[in-house]
């Protein structure tokens, strides 16, 4: 449901940042991406958003190139950019309807969806507060709820549990596991490891543009017998001061 095909990046200043980057997420999935700061997830995430062009390859999402027909398939996913300040002049109700209008979500759904959100979130009583006065966790909350607030099956999520106090991460881990149970797919990037042993189906980490491994937990433990998927981390990417 969400395909990175060979999707590779060179920035305008001549550095390639992601190479021949190959991987699907099947409809039921829970994908988490892993790897060090500057390993190039969030330009693959952006590729196949369709926030950056790819300089070669695509990404398919719900059956749908989104270079080539991307509106069908950006109202195939909800995305959660890595960074929360945004418009904030506006209040988080503003913004929620914003969204909403661009994804044309009838008024009454969004009521509804926007009621029962910021109640899981937490939010309910932040709505009309101008988004400058959030807190960065309040913020990140509110992105969470506007990206939920049309319905689509795919979920593609840069670090979505920052600064997510523990009730709001655990509330977004359990969305997270029903979306995937009704048959969606989920693919989230994260550094918190934990959160990825809890979670994933599959684990892809990337490191300097190239995957260097993916599969089950199970699969990534096999050569690796009784450490933990952190320690296996480290010892695939390697320490900083040893780069
Ligand atoms: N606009 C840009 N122009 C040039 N180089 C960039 C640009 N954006 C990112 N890069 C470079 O591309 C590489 C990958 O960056 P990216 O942001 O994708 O990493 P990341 O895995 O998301 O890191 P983090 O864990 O810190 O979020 C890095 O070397 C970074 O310096
Ligand atoms: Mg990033």
């Amino acid at each position: 449901m969400i395909e990175a095909r060979s999707l590779t990046m060179v920035y305008g200043n001549g550095h390639k940042a992601t190479d021949d980057i190959s991987f699907n997420v099947r409809a039921g999935e829970i994908v988490g991406f892993a790897g060090p700061n500057g390993a190039g997830k969030t330009t693959v995430i952006k590729m196949l958003t369709g926030i950056l062009k790819p300089t070669s390859g695509t990404a398919v999402i719900n059956g749908f190139d989104i270079n080539s027909d991307p509106i069908k398939a950006k109202k195939s996913f909800a995305y959660i950019a890595d960074n929360p300040d945004i418009l904030i002049q506006l209040t988080g109700l503003e913004y929620l309807n914003f969204i909403a209008d661009i994804y044309e979500v009838p008024s009454d759904v969004r009521k509804q969806k926007i009621g029962v959100l910021a109640e899981r979130f937490g939010m309910a009583d932040s709505l009309n507060t101008q988004m400058r006065e959030y807190s960065h966790g309040m913020r990140q909350k509110l992105m969470v709820i506007s990206a939920l607030i049309h319905d689509p099956p795919a979920w593609i999520l840069d670090e979505p549990m920052t600064g997510l106090d523990p009730s709001a991460a655990f509330e977004l881990k359990q969305m997270m596991r029903e979306h995937a149970a009704a048959g969606n797919a989920v693919l989230f990037s994260t550094h918190v490891l934990e959160v990825a042993e809890q979670l994933c189906n599959r684990i892809i980490i990337i490191n300097k543009g190239k995957i260097i491994k993916e599969g089950t937990l199970d699969f990534i433990k096999l050569d690796n017998t009784g450490m933990t998927l952190e320690e296996i981390f480290v010892k695939l990417t390697g320490r900083p001061e040893t780069d």
